[in-house]
């Protein structure tokens, strides 16, 4: 496995792969790397030639009052998780040469990023879709795998593709849980034991939801309403039902509709859903 660390070389071994007609798979993160990340990863090694992580905690997609400096970084462990599934690239830029100086492009994808975490976190998704590009552009993949734990940041990635012609298959993996049902996510590990059990109302509120709409129920006011009264033991962000692609809220269940949940506990922002067809 190969660690690489400036766009210059990451292209050139990207173009490399392309010459010898090997197809690229890519899986983005921010290091910290759990279970959910893994099955990212396992995707993109089993379903492509050459498969590229990205390690690389983005600054432009954390607000000035957010968890930029104590995001966590393992990168020794990180590198040997994807080593164990056979990744054959670590992509890990440093922020200089992703953000040199005189730095002043940035790519806004609108609508889609209207609603739920962009809401709450304004400039969130034009770090991500800024930071996504860049990313593209140096691993130049054929498909990318995101997971469905950050639904809105998939389908934003989603529309940015196919608005900029980018060629790229992006493929939505499912939510990877603990055993108890709690997202697993790297900002768990902010969690004291205390907070970690209250975490848990997040999925529980979520698999009340999804009894109701397998139960036929169809109003979004009423779903809404039942995951609240599910999270009272935490500090709700937003609870909202949308359409699964458009992010726009709907007032019945139709489709595909994204039920998201976020919320703070103690010192973490935790996010979770589920998806429902009709
Ligand atoms: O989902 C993440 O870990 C990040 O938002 C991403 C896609 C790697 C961009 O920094």
């Amino acid at each position: 496995m190969t660690i690489l660390r400036s766009p210059s070389e990451m292209r050139a071994w990207a173009d490399e792969q392309h010459r010898a007609g090997r197809t690229i798979g890519f899986a983005p993160t921010m290091g910290a790397l759990h279970e959910g990340h893994a099955s990212l990863m396992r995707a993109a090694a089993e379903q492509n030639d050459v498969s590229v992580v990205s390690i690389f905690v983005n600054p432009t997609q954390f607000a000035p009052n957010e968890d930029l400096d104590k995001y966590p970084r393992t990168f020794e462990a990180d590198c040997a998780l994807a080593e164990s599934i056979g990744m054959d690239v670590v992509y890990a830029p440093t922020a200089r040469a992703m953000y040199p100086e005189g730095y002043a492009t940035y790519v806004n994808v609108e609508r889609v990023t209207q609603r739920l975490c962009g809401a709450s976190r304004p400039t969130f998704f034009r770090g991500v879709g800024t930071v996504v590009t860049k990313l593209f552009n140096a691993v130049r993949p054929d498909r990318a795998y995101f997971g469905q734990k950050d639904a809105q940041q998939a389908a934003v990635i989603r529309r940015m593709t196919r608005d900029l012609d980018l060629g790229i298959e992006i493929v939505e993996m499912p939510i990877v849980r603990e055993p108890d049902g709690l997202a697993m996510s790297s900002r768990n590990r902010y969690l004291d034991a205390e907070e970690r059990s209250r975490a848990l109302c997040l999925s529980q509120a979520l698999a009340a939801a999804q009894g109701l709409l397998e139960a036929g129920e169809r109003d979004a006011a009423r779903i809404v309403e039942a995951v609240r009264q599910g999270m009272a033991e935490v500090d709700i962000d937003y609870v909202e039902l949308v359409d699964a692609e458009t992010i726009e809220r709907v007032a019945r269940v139709e489709g595909t509709v994204l039920l998201a949940v976020a919320a703070q506990v103690g010192p973490a922002r935790l996010i979770d859903n589920i998806k429902f067809t009709a």
